[in-house]
């Protein structure tokens, strides 16, 4: 389904928006991770963003889409289509605005990582920020992930991860029931890097270290990185 408007390229974008109409308290629980991301994103995230997703080319995924932080930094041409997803119509909602801002077709579906509604063999670049520390079974998510993507393509990651520091660690997992109740699901201890090779993947290029620009410092270390399937499914082709 269209907009039904021929896109310009002053303005628009191809969005297709098959989104439910999210209720007010989570348009504003939306607007709220907005604001509360406002200053890490100004002081590194941006900065990080830009840097991993000049990797992106072809038909894009985001998963996880969110609120849209990262279309301002997808490089267009080579990124030539984007596909948002994400489970919550308040956040995609938001992404639509973001959308609309760009010149390349963009869907946004609603709905889980862990069951995509995206043919086999039909992305060239997936892209994870911020999100395999929430999604309730990321091992299917990257199931699902290793399923759509086309033979070499990539899955770009930022990831937020369990500290190589044993204290640190330590302190991840005391404070992991709290935080998943006040940030929406996500694990503060998760062992991103190991889930992600557990299911398939190997990277091609990994920085793992603590970021000290974000204020709370369970959620300093990150993984930033490149990983390829090395042994693509059936269906994975060109
Ligand atoms: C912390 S936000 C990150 C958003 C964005 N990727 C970013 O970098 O700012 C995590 C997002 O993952 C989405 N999410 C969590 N579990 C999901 C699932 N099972 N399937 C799809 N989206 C999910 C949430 O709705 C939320 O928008």
């Amino acid at each position: 389904m269209g907009t039904g408007v021929t896109p310009s390229l002053a303005e628009s974008a191809w969005v297709t928006t098959p989104i439910a109409t999210p209720p007010p308290w989570a348009r504003l629980a939306a607007l709220g991770y907005d604001r509360l991301a406002d200053g890490p994103e100004r002081r590194l995230l941006g900065g990080l963003r830009h840097q991993l997703l000049a990797s992106a080319r072809g038909r894009t995924l985001d998963l996880g889409a969110g609120t849209g932080a990262n279309l301002p930094h997808y490089p267009v041409p080579p990124v030539t289509q984007l596909v948002l997803v994400d489970r919550s119509a308040a956040m995609l909602t938001r992404a639509r605005e973001r959308a609309r801002r760009l010149s390349l077709p963009v869907e946004l579906l609603q709905g889980r990582a862990e069951r995509l509604a995206l043919p086999s063999a039909s992305i060239d670049t997936a892209v994870v920020t911020l999100a395999l520390c929430t999604i309730e079974s990321p091992d299917q998510a990257l199931q699902e992930l290793r399923r759509v993507l086309r033979r070499d393509g990539r899955l770009l990651v930022l990831e937020h991860v369990r500290a190589a520091d044993p204290a640190l660690a330590r302190w991840q997992d005391r404070l992991a029931g709290p935080w998943r109740l006040l940030a929406a699901g996500c694990h503060p201890n998760r062992d991103t890097r190991g889930v992600i090779e557990a299911a398939g993947f190997r990277f091609e290029s990994i920085s793992l270290r603590r970021h000290r620009g974000i204020p709370l410092a369970i959620l300093q270390p990150l993984l930033v990185g490149l990983a390829r399937d090395p042994q693509p499914g059936p269906g994975a082709t060109g």
